[in-house]
Order: C-alpha cells, then sequence, then structure tokens
C-alpha cells in the first residue's frame, strides 16, 4: 500500500503508516506518544482527538462516531490519506 504520513502535530512527531497497525493509536503508541485511552474499541470516546488535515475511515462502521466531522476516534480509526490531528 503507498505509504500515509501521519502528523501528531502538538506532540512535534510525525509518522508514516504502511498498513501494519490496527489504527491510527497503535501508530501513535509506537512512536512512543502517551496518549489517553480506555476501551481501545471505540465505546468510551476516551481517545477523541481533533483532526485537522486528511481523511480516516473505522474500522467497525458500528462503532460511535463523534458528530463533529473533524472529531474522530483514534483508537479503532485508520488513516485512508495523510493526516494532521491536533495531539
Ligand atoms: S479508547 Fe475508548 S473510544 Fe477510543
Amino acid at each position: 500500500m503507498t505509504e500515509l504520513s501521519v502528523e501528531f502535530r502538538r506532540s512535534g512527531v510525525t509518522g508514516t503508516w504502511d498498513g501494519s497497525f490496527e489504527s491510527i493509536l497503535d501508530l501513535a503508541e509506537s512512536l512512543d506518544l502517551v496518549l489517553a485511552y480506555s476501551c481501545r474499541s471505540g465505546i468510551c470516546t476516551t481517545c477523541q482527538c481533533r483532526k485537522i488535515a486528511g481523511e480516516i475511515q473505522y474500522n467497525d462502521d458500528g462503532v460511535y462516531q463523534p458528530e463533529a466531522p473533524d472529531e474522530i476516534l483514534i483508537c479503532c480509526s485508520v488513516p485512508t490519506s495523510s493526516l494532521v490531528l491536533d495531539i
């Protein structure tokens, strides 16, 4: 697959998405970012954050999805374009 960049802007860290992670949260943890989470399955919203640019898709269409289009749950989603996140 084409590699995508995922920028965690406030953390000053950018990673490469190559399809080998289950979620954006997994990628963040591989970069040693310590981010808030609890359920890791799209229920608690602890991992919700603001998307500055780019597109994602949820691993399971059935998970709760924040109403604001720029708010996403990173524990259960993957990028479909290069991303910039406000974390
Ligand atoms: S950690 Fe619970 S919704 Fe993401």
